[in-house]
């Protein structure tokens, strides 16, 4: 057992979203989803253990315990399951803004689940480490996997469901702010549940819309998982929103308008949208450096960063 390892994982956006947990213990969601692993943004993680304290510095930054809470949670359980002699000490690093609906967490918590496992000297399978990163933050169980994900509701883990050739695709993150989010997901979740009049109907719309999106995935037809993907969002967002749960900023309002105008113009785009303000924009490979330029200009979004389907996590150095 080496006590150490690095760990590359990528983060996920969600064509049908993920929004809400079940009621009681452990972290599971309410909703089917279905995600794409992002090649083009990764986080990077390092853990050693034997250290006198779980220390997690996020960035060059020391993260303060409770900022930390559901990383400790998540060595904890390692530590238990393996007999591991002390905690741990984590470095991790991501080459995209932080915290700001750009699904930091996922990429975050599928790194740093494989690496605390592996550097613990556990054999745990992709499935056992997905439903480790789950208990930490559901949308990270999907980044274990890369290609096309797939996270069944009230599942321990997450399942690969077609692989990144099924639907060439570039997805465009429009970025509309380098600020962290106000609001997390968790909070913002709970607070549509309880107070949202249309918590209900999205719920009920929710796995319709999945189960539509895996069907149109699975027969390759990018114009329908687009259209599922935008109306998925939309109505993630309907329900927060009602919530006074407002992720938008003007320039996702803007960048929404200019993926409208693009249809309407002919070129198939389709947005979505996670907890934050940016706006990732899905397109044919053979329109991408068009939109791009397209994106690049609307008022608010400051850079456009291009990310395609890529591969799950996997340990620095090995494949
Ligand atoms: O896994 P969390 O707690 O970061 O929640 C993710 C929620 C969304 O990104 C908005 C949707 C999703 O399915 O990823």
């Amino acid at each position: 057992m080496s006590g150490e390892a690095v760990a590359i994982a990528h983060p996920n956006v969600a064509l049908s979203k993920y929004w809400g947990k079940r009621e009681g213990p452990g972290n599971f969601p309410a909703v089917p989803s279905l995600s794409v692993t992002l090649a083009g943004l990764q986080t990077r993680t390092r853990v050693r253990w034997g250290a006198p304290a779980h220390r997690v510095v996020l960035g060059g930054r020391e993260l303060e315990p409770a900022e930390s809470a559901r990383a400790r949670a998540l060595l904890d359980y390692v530590r238990t399951s393996s007999g591991a002699f002390g905690h741990a000490e984590v470095e991790s690093r991501n080459d995209f803004p932080t915290s700001s609906g750009l699904a930091s967490s996922a990429s975050g918590f599928a790194a740093l689940a494989l690496a605390a496992v592996r550097a613990a000297g556990l054999d745990w399978d992709a499935s056992r480490v997905s439903d480790l990163a789950r208990s930490a933050s559901a949308s990270a169980a999907r980044s274990v996997f890369g290609g096309y994900v797939e996270l069944p509701v009230g599942a321990q883990s997450a399942r690969p469901l077609a692989p990144a050739s099924q639907l060439p695709l570039v997805v465009l993150v429009c970025v509309t702010t380098e600020a962290p989010k106000a609001v997390g997901s968790t909070d913002g979740m709970r607070a549509t549940m309880e107070r949202s009049p249309y918590a209900r109907a999205w719920l009920e719309e929710a796995p319709k819309i999945h189960a539509g999106l895996r069907e149109a995935l699975l027969a390759g037809d990018f114009a329908r998982v687009g259209e599922l993907a935008e109306r998925s969002a939309l109505a993630m967002h309907a329900s927060a929103i009602a919530a006074g749960v407002t992720y938008w900023n003007g320039a996702t309002i803007a960048a929404l308008a200019a993926v409208r105008a693009l249809r309407d113009a002919g070129t198939p785009a389709y947005a979505t949208i996670d907890a934050g303000p940016h706006v990732k924009v899905l397109v044919r490979p053979a329109d991408a450096a068009r939109v791009r330029d397209t994106m690049k200009s609307v008022a608010g979004v400051s850079r456009v960063l291009e990310a395609h389907p890529g591969e799950g996590a996997r340990l620095e150095g090995k494949p």
